[in-house]
Formats: C-alpha cells, structure tokens, sequence
C-alpha cells in the first residue's frame, strides 16, 4: 500500500475531522482583535499555560458543561492540544505496558502505530506512551448502553491475565463519540463511573466535541451531551481517578492554535504532569487567543450558536447525499464533524462480519484514494465490520460533492456533473497547485452549492 499522506493537498480531503465552516468566523475575530504584548514574548506562567487561559477556561467549563463541584483554575493543566494531553495523563497513571480499556470503534489517535511482532498478534499503542490501548469489542451489542459495560470487564480481566506484571489502570471515552458522533446517555456514564470504581481503574472522558453538537429533523430524540462534570461524581466514584479532556481544535473550529487541557481533582496527578509539561508547553499567542475569546462572552454566545448551527447544516447535506445514493450510514447522529458510513458493498469481497476484514478495507481505502478522495477508513478505528468509513460534512460544499461525485463514479458507476464555476474550488487531481484547505472558500456563511445535483 503505498504511503500515505494526509496533509497532501492533491487530495480531497474528507478524513480529517476541521470545521472549515467557522474558520473564517474565528480568523475574522482573531485578526481583529489579537493584540500581541511583550508578555507572549516571554515564558509567561510557565510550562502548562497562563493563569489567564486556565482562570477562563475554569468560567467556560462552570458556565457551559454545568458541573456539579466548580471547576478551579488549578485544576487544569494546558497542552498543546488533546493528543499531548492524552500522553501526559497516560504518562501519569501508567506504568511501563499498562492497559488503557478503549472501545471500538475507537478515535483513531487513542491508538496510534501499530507493530506486528508477530504473526496474529496486533499491539496497539497509546500515542507514543508507556501505556498500551486495550481495544474492546461489542459484537451487536449497544457501545451506548449499560450492556457494553461487560465488554469492557472482560477485556480487563483477559488482559490483566494475559499481562502478568501490568495492569488495566484506565477506561478512556470520547463522549461525544468520535467517528459515531452520539453521546452517551446520563444513566450510562453513571455505570462507567461505578465500574471504574468497582474496578480501581481511572476513567478519562475526553470531551472535545462537547459544543459540536446539533439538532437536525433526523435526530430529535437523539441523547443529548452531558458532561461527566455535570453528574454527582463524588456519589459514584472516587473523583480523583476521574478526568476530563477538552481542547480547541474542534469546538473553536482551531486545529492549528494546538491548545488541550486536562481537567482532574486529582493534585498528584496534576503535580506528576506538570513535571513534563516542558514537552508541550503551549505557546502564548494561542493561549491569548483562546483567552480572548473566552472572555468575550458577546462573541462566544454567538459562536457557540452559529457553530452548532452550521454542523447541522452540514449534517443534514451529507446525510441527504447518502440517503439519495442508498448508502447506509449511523442513523441519529447529533455530534461531531463526520458521519459514519457503510461503503461494504463496494468491498471486493465482502465478509460476514466475523473477521475484521483489514485487508479489504485497506484495498477500498486504497481505490478510493486513488480516485482523489480521502476518507477516514474503518480499519484506523478498529471497526468491528469491514467497510465503515467516516467522512468529514465540516468541508467546503463544493469540495464535499466533488469528493461524493469522485466517489460515485468509482464506486456506483454514476456520473455526477458538479458545476464548480461559481466557487473557487479547483480539482486538486487536475494538479493545479491548490490550497489544500481551501480557505477562500471559507469566507461564505451561506452553503455555496444547494442540493441541487443531477445523477
Ligand atoms: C476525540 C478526539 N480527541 C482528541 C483529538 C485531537 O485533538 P487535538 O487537535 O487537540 O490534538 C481529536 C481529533 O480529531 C479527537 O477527535
């Protein structure tokens, strides 16, 4: 399979979870209003962040995740974004080849490299840590229901024997999910805390699409976000082995600032992080920047607002192109910036289900990658099914229905004229040097193209 870049800008890019729909809200407001002082030029407060962003980001999490106990200020430690946040907490609650339980699918960056030492046996790690992801499988059962919960004990059990030395330390979540874009229902997080506590293990909820949710006509009865912070955790579980993440890059739709947090009542925790922290010490004018969008709560009312606004938008177009092509895909969604697809029938062949079907998935991923279109393939997230890819509705219009129409046409043999005209949009595959993000386009708030297409 030949190497694979995410970032080449000769491609439709639909795998990579940005919010295209917003940037140029937050570049407008960044350039207007960013004043650079002396103090971004120096170390500032130190490795883990300005008192500033952390006494902001205290207000923020009290003020819109509802939490029982009030977030402080000195309980959060700022990164550079949640993919070093999840190596710093796994840094500090493992030990050399500990467990970390993950279901699956899984967020693709909770595991990250694989190996195969040797035949049949797959290792997975946690992002460059100490720790090992210890994926778990649900079959046909409900990863959002309490059912799934016994799942995840007999991972910890198979792996704790199978492990003589290490141990499972921590369950980490993405709620909302990434790639199935739910959330996971108030009653069922109270199950998690009390299996982490039954079971001495840490629960981690990385929380960062928690303001990217949206209503859509699809998805009225879809459960809705609830921030583990909102429950009485102190009544179910020990509330130092509980952790939240959060970041930037998904919803203040800015990947690039590269600013995480962790949140924890835990002081050693925090203390044991902090001596790392030199590792991924934020810089100081996105810290600024994200300070100076937390405090204008004028202009985050209506972010927030438009940002959900817009991901609905988006939701409803792409849904619209699967349902209008026969393409099955995770029904209800009301979170994210991506749906979860089912392309099996274009599987060379198709298996039942029984094996995971990774070479399979990986010569579709291949096919569809050479037709110039990237999707986010199933075998990254440890699908359970062969054939399951999620793609990005946060993109460009335009650029989305070229993506589609690409894909169309290879897969379903259908041809799809795409008026490009009117846009700014250029076909990267025809090698005209292209903008890889296509920022131009950004700056319209209204969808460039309507679902008028003709097959
Ligand atoms: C669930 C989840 N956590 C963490 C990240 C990484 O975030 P960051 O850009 O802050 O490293 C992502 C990015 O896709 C994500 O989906």
């Amino acid at each position: 399979m030949p190497a694979l870049n995410i970032w080449s800008g000769l491609r439709i890019n639909l795998a990579i979870a940005e919010n295209s729909l917003m940037q140029q809200v937050v570049a407008d407001y960044l350039n207007e209003n960013l004043r650079l002082q002396t103090k971004q030029l120096t170390y500032g407060d130190g490795t883990s962040g300005s008192h500033r962003l952390k006494t902001n980001l205290a207000t923020f999490v009290n003020d819109y995740f509802h939490p029982v106990k009030e977030v402080a200020a000195n309980q959060i430690i700022i990164s550079t974004g949640v993919g070093g946040s999840i190596d710093q907490i796994s840094w500090g609650l493992c030990n050399e080849g500990d467990g970390i339980l993950v279901g699956k699918p899984v967020y693709s960056g909770f595991i990250q490299g694989m190996e195969k030492p040797q035949e049949n046996e797959w290792l997975w790690f946690l992002i460059d840590c100490r720790a090992n992801a210890a994926p778990v499988s649900f079959g046909d059962i409900n990863p959002f229901s309490v059912e799934a919960l016994q799942c995840y004990e007999r991972e910890l059990v198979d792996f704790n024997q199978r492990n003589p030395g290490v141990q499972i330390r921590a369950l980490l979540l993405a709620n909302p999910h990434n790639p199935l874009g739910k959330c996971y229902p108030r009653e069922v997080l109270i199950e998690y805390l009390k299996f982490c506590e039954c079971h001495d293990i840490h629960l981690i909820i990385d929380e960062i699409y928690a303001m990217s949710i949206f209503k859509t006509s699809s998805n009225q009865d879809a459960t809705e976000f609830h921030s583990i912070l909102s429950i009485d955790i102190d009544r179910f579980a020990n509330p130092l082995r509980v952790h939240v993440l959060y970041g930037m890059s998904k919803d203040f739709s800015s990947n690039g600032l590269r600013l995480g947090i962790v949140i924890s009542r835990n002081p050693d925790l925090i203390a044991a992080m902090s001596t790392i922290t030199v590792f991924s010490w934020p810089s100081a004018p996105a810290d600024l920047a994200w300070c100076i969008m937390l405090e204008d709560r004028t202009f985050l009312k209506y972010y927030i607002s438009e940002h959900q606004k817009r991901l609905g938008q988006g939701y409803e177009f792409l849904a619209g192109i699967l349902d209008n092509f026969g393409i099955d895909y995770v029904r209800g969604s009301n979170a994210g910036f991506f749906i979860w697809a089912d392309f099996s029938f274009a599987l060379e062949k198709p298996t039942d289900g029984g094996d995971p079907g990774l070479e399979e998935d990986m010569k579709l991923d291949e096919r569809i990658i050479k037709c110039g279109v990237h999707l986010a393939a199933g075998f990254g997230y440890l699908a359970e099914k062969p054939g399951w890819f999620r793609i990005t509705f946060s993109q460009p219009r335009p650029l989305l229905l070229l993506g589609i129409a690409k894909m169309m046409k290879l897969l379903k043999g259908v041809d799809i004229h795409i008026d490009l005209a009117d846009t700014n949009i250029v076909d990267p595959q025809k090698n005209i040097p292209a903008d890889s993000t296509y920022s131009s386009l950004r700056s319209s708030p209204e969808p460039i193209c309507t679902r008028k297409y003709s097959v």
